[in-house]
C-alpha cells in the first residue's frame, strides 16, 4: 500500500502568517492563519514593515500549532512547501527563511510554490482538477485568466493591465470611508442596495482576455465627489452595488467567453476576492445550464490567504520532482509563466 504523503505548507507573502498540513494533496489535516488585519487597518492598508515584524514574532508559534494540531512532528513530513513569491519581499523572506531551516534541520525536501498557483491549487482541497481548466484568479495583487492544460502547466491568457479587482475593492472602500480590507464590506453594502449608478466597463480590444479596473475606480471617486461638490447625497449602498455590478459583469463575461474559446472541462474561482457573494452566486447562476463544465469554487477560508493552498499546489510539485535548494530566495515578482 501506497504510504500518505504528508506536505506542510508555509505562506507569508502578505499579511497573514500561515502554515497547514495537508495529506495526499487533498486532505488537510491542520490549517493555522495569524491575521495580522488588526494592526493594519488604522493604516488603511498593509504597511510591509510592520507585516514583517508580525511575521517574525508569529511564524515559530504557527508553525508548532500546525504539526500540533495534526498531532504529527517533523519525522512525519514528506517536503515542506513554501511561497517563493509574489508578494511583499520582507514578508515572504520570512516564510523562504522558515521553510529552509525546517528543511535543514530535518533533512526535509523544499518546494517553492508561487502564490497564485496556490490560490488556484486550493480548489483542489475541494475537488480532483480536471484538465484543460481555466482558472478565474481575483485577489488583492492579481486578476488573471489561467488556462491549464495539466498540472503545474501555468498559461496567463489575460490580466490586469493596471488595477487588481481587489485593490480596486479596497480603494472604493477607502472613499467611502470603509474600514481595511474593503472587499468584504463592500460585497455588504452592494446586497444592500441597487446598481442604479451608471458605471463604465472596461471591455477592451476585441477578443483581449485582459482587464482593467482604474477607469471605473476613477469613476466611483468621481462621483462621490461631484455629488459632494454639488451638496448632493449618494446612498453608499447603491454606489457599493453598481461598482460590483461593473466588476462582477466583466468577470463574468470574459470567463465565458474564455470558456467557450479553450473549451475547458472545469473553471476554478480563485484569490481572495473569490469570497464575494455577488460573484460566487453570479458564476453559479451562469454555469448551471452548462452541463458538461463544472464550476468549482472553494469555501470561503481557503479563498483568502492560507497555507493549505500552498501545501496542496507544493504536493503536486513535489510529486512532479520539483525540488528547491537551500539557497531559494524570495522572489517578489515572481512570474507565474514560467514556474511549474
Ligand atoms: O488573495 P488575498 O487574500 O490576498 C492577495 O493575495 O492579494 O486577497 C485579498 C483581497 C483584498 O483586496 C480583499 O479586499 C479582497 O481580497 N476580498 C474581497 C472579499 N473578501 C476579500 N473582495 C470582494 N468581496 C469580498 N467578499
Ligand atoms: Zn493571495
Amino acid at each position: 500500500m501506497k504510504k500518505d504523503l504528508l506536505v506542510m505548507g508555509i505562506e507569508t507573502s502578505c499579511d497573514e502568517t500561515a502554515v497547514s498540513i495537508v495529506k495526499n494533496g487533498r486532505e488537510i489535516v491542520s490549517n493555522i492563519v495569524a491575521s495580522q488585519i488588526d494592526s493594519h487597518k488604522r493604516f488603511g492598508g498593509v504597511v510591509p514593515e510592520i507585516a514583517s515584524r508580525h511575521h517574525v514574532e508569529q511564524i515559530t508559534i504557527v508553525l508548532e500549532e500546525a504539526l500540533k494540531e495534526a498531532n504529527v512532528s517533523y519525522e512525519d513530513i514528506d517536503a515542506v512547501a513554501v511561497t517563493e513569491g509574489p508578494g511583499l519581499v520582507g514578508a515572504l523572506l520570512i516564510g523562504v527563511n522558515a521553510a529552509k531551516a525546517v528543511a535543514f534541520a530535518h533533512g526535509i525536501p523544499l518546494v517553492a510554490v508561487h502564490h497564485i498557483a496556490g490560490h488556484i491549487y486550493a480548489n483542489r482541497l475541494v475537488t480532483e482538477m480536471n484538465f484543460p481548466l481555466l482558472a478565474l484568479v481575483v485577489s488583492g495583487g492579481h486578476t488573471e485568466l489561467v488556462y491549464m492544460k495539466e498540472h503545474g502547466h501555468f498559461e496567463v491568457i489575460g490580466e490586469t493591465r493596471d488595477d487588481a479587482a481587489g485593490e480596486a475593492y479596497d480603494k472604493v472602500a477607502r472613499t467611502l470611508h470603509l474600514p481595511y480590507p474593503g472587499g468584504p464590506q463592500i460585497d455588504r453594502l452592494a446586497h444592500e442596495g441597487e446598481a442604479v449608478i451608471d458605471l463604465p466597463r472596461a471591455w477592451l480590444e476585441e477578443g483581449s482576455y485582459d482587464f482593467s479596473f482604474s477607469g471605473l475606480k476613477s469613476a466611483v471617486i468621481n462621483t462621490v465627489h461631484n455629488a459632494e461638490q454639488r451638496g448632493e447625497t449618494i446612498k453608499p449602498e447603491d454606489l457599493a452595488a453598481s461598482f460590483q455590478a461593473s466588476v462582477i459583469d466583466v468577470l463574468v463575461t470574459k470567463t465565458l467567453k474564455a470558456v467557450k474559446e479553450y473549451d475547458v472541462k472545469q473553471v476554478l474561482l480563485a484569490g481572495g476576492v473569490a469570497a464575494n457573494k455577488g460573484l460566487r452566486s453570479k458564476l453559479t447562476a451562469a454555469f448551471t445550464e452548462m452541463e458538461d463544465i463544472e464550476l468549482v469554487i472553494p469555501p470561503l477560508q481557503l479563498c483568502t490567504d492560507n497555507a493549505a493552498m500552498i501545501a496542496a499546489a507544493g504536493s503536486v510539485m513535489f510529486e512532479k520532482g520539483q525540488r528547491a535548494s537551500l539557497a531559494l530566495n524570495a522572489n517578489p515578482g515572481l512570474d507565474i509563466s514560467i514556474h511549474n
